[in-house]
């Protein structure tokens, strides 16, 4: 008999196969019973038909409590009704672990309760589905970044520098001396960048933020690319490439899982590139017009202000130029207007709201030494830093994806804590 998996069960339509798996779900009445099993790489119902099977088999079907791992054996159907495609007429059942009371029961429960059970949660369905999503939209990444020829690097997690800002740094001690969980790899990409030209890199990072939002995660995942010789508009065509390249992935690889999910995937096929793009100032005028009144110029832009821009396209949008005064100390002055910068946020569609911040960089000596004692930073700290403008300096731009957010995006959930496997939180530190 053929063991497999509840993904490749399609490969054994009407042929008896063997499958590992737990007991998700349970349904039965004097004559038959339900088994929703999973697996790992999916959910099939399995239907134990008491007249078909022996005694022992049809009463075991009936005790089996909720999370037991199993080993199941039947014959595989097609079956149109189930997302999968396909069921499991079971004619053998053996017991591997007989699971406890399961507090995860298929009634509604809080989300306090399921986050403090995050350790079981992740078996849902829905939390599958999610899981899965992230992993194509990871797996995407590193083929299209290799496609387009850039080499992943690995910046440092324990750092001495900070690129976006000093109070949302977590501080450690490093031996004698102070150092900061990475906010972003910018810093070293920018290094690596006049090394190896087109480089990103996929990694934690962290922000000491006190932000209880859908939005916001203290640890989480950010993918980088840094481009030498790449001006303000090369930067934005590489953004609305990859991110049309990653949706358009899900779509043809997530098919059950978005289905899982209710995602409207029509709202999905139409992120091509290219993106609308609409200036600080344009997009001031349009939140005028829309009633947010009380903004100014220089203020930022907050989550009702985003998603009221955002309302206007069905595709993301980018947010260019911003006050200089607003963003971080590296950004490029605009040429002939020095009080905004050559940078943009991409604006997720559907009130997602910003999950790409990038810029190109000050590659002028002189003007980022200026602009490191303006920011009142230590020369000491990024002496290094301004030393990659003494040699063979270039233009260059980059940006930061946050992943948790694009997740979310394109599952359609809600909250970032659903789209990595073991949020933390503001208040939340385990499990
Ligand atoms: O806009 P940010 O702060 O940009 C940077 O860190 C740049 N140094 C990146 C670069 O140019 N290499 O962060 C980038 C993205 C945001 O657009 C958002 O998607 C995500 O990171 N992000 C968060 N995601 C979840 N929780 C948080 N607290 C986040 N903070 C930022
Ligand atoms: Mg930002």
């Amino acid at each position: 008999m053929n063991k497999t998996t509840i993904s490749e069960v399609y490969k054994y339509v009407d042929q008896e196969v063997k499958i590992g798996a737990w007991l998700a779900n349970k349904r039965s009445s004097g004559k038959i019973a339900f088994l929703q099993l999973r697996d790992g790489t999916g959910f099939i119902q399995g239907v134990v038909v008491k007249s078909e099977v022996e005694e022992e088999v049809f009463q075991l079907a009936k005790s089996i409590t909720q999370e037991s791992s199993l080993y199941v054996t039947g014959k595989v159907q097609k079956d149109e009704r189930s997302p999968l495609g396909f069921e499991m007429q079971v004619t053998g059942i053996e017991v591997i672990h007989q699971a406890v009371d399961y507090p995860i029961t298929p009634k509604e429960h809080g989300t306090e309760f399921l986050m403090d059970h995050r350790h079981l949660w992740l078996r849902s369905r829905r939390q599958h589905a999610v899981m899965k999503v992230r992993n194509e939209i990871i797996r995407a990444t590193y083929e299209f970044f290799n496609q387009e020829g850039f080499t992943k690097v690995d910046p440092p997690i324990l750092t001495g520098s900070s690129p976006e800002g000093g109070s949302e740094l977590f501080h450690t001690k490093y031996f004698d001396e102070d150092a900061y969980l990475s906010q972003s790899g910018q810093l070293h990409l920018e290094a690596a960048a006049m090394a190896l030209g087109k480089v990103f890199s996929f990694g934690p990072t962290f922000r000491a933020e006190k932000s209880k939002t859908r939005r916001h995660l203290i640890e989480f995942w950010m993918i980088e690319p840094e481009m030498a010789f790449y001006e303000h508009e090369d930067n934005l065509k590489v953004q609305e490439q990859y991110v049309s390249y990653i949706v358009q992935s899900v779509l043809k690889n997530c098919q059950v899982e978005l289905k899982t999910l209710g995602r409207d995937t029509s709202k999905l096929e139409n992120i091509q590139a290219p993106f609308p793009r609409i200036t600080y100032d344009d997009a001031l005028k349009l939140l005028h017009e829309k009633g947010f009144t009380d903004v100014q110029w220089g203020d930022d832009f907050g989550a009702p202000h985003e998603t009221a821009i955002a309302e206007s396209y069905d595709k993301p949008v980018f947010i260019t130029h911003y006050p200089t005064s607003l963003k971080a100390f590296y950004m490029q002055p605009a040429p002939d207007r020095p009080e905004v910068v050559l940078c943009a946020d991409l604006i997720a569609p559907e009130g997602y709201g910003e999950i790409i911040g990038g810029s190109e960089r000050i590659h002028d000596f002189d003007l980022l030494k200026k602009r490191l004692d303006e920011h009142e930073l230590p020369l000491e700290t990024y002496q290094w830093y301004l030393d990659l403008r003494q040699y063979g300096s270039v233009p260059h731009s980059g940006f930061g994806l946050g992943l948790e957010r694009t997740v979310a995006w394109i599952s359609g959930v809600e909250h970032v804590r659903e789209t990595i496997p073991f949020p933390r939180l503001l208040n939340r530190l385990y499990p």
